[in-house]
């Protein structure tokens, strides 16, 4: 036999075993979340997590210096439903970032722990009055987030 042919044989033996190495299964999974969901369950995590130190007013700058960057995808992420964003979501999104700006500040400023309460609690209510025009669902949970005095 030509030794051409068995070489090819080979080769094709071989791309028929590669294509058996177990592929993404694409249609098998949940939906995605949306960029912006994935966002929101990230901030969501961020802030629970939080919220314990906020409450004895241990918060350190390190703990929120890194969620600037983390939650800034908030202004530019794709929502699942696009048509029911309101014009009223970018000045939402910019006074979120600015609120959290102002923790990141009074932290700086090492402020005692009611200030570190109110500006927490600043930011959840930033979350809060979005969520009242946007996407109602998960109110109880972020209202659940806020420090009580
Ligand atoms: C500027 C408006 C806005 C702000 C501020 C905002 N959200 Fe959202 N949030 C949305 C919208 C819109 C959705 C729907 C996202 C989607 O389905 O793509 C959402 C979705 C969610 C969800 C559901 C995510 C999922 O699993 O589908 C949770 C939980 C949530 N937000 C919590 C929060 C918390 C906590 C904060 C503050 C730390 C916050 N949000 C701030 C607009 C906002």
């Amino acid at each position: 036999m030509n030794k051409g042919l068995i070489a090819l044989g080979l080769v094709l033996v071989l791309a028929a075993c590669q294509q058996e190495v177990p592929a993404p299964k694409r249609n098998s999974r949940v939906a995605e979340p949306s960029g912006l969901a994935a966002t929101m369950r990230e901030m969501t995590a961020d802030m629970e997590e939080l919220k314990a130190k906020a409450q004895a007013g241990t918060l350190s700058l390190a703990d929120v210096e890194s969620l600037r960057a983390a939650h800034e995808p908030i202004k530019t992420a794709e929502p699942t439903k696009p048509e029911e964003i309101k014009e009223s979501f970018p000045s939402f999104a910019e006074a979120y970032l600015s609120n959290l700006d102002a923790l990141t500040d009074a932290l700086r400023q090492q402020g005692n722990r009611e200030a570190q309460i109110e500006a927490f609690n600043t930011v959840i209510a930033t979350c809060e009055s979005c969520h009242q025009q946007h996407c109602p669902g998960p109110l109880d949970r972020i209202r659940g987030i806020k420090v009580q005095e």
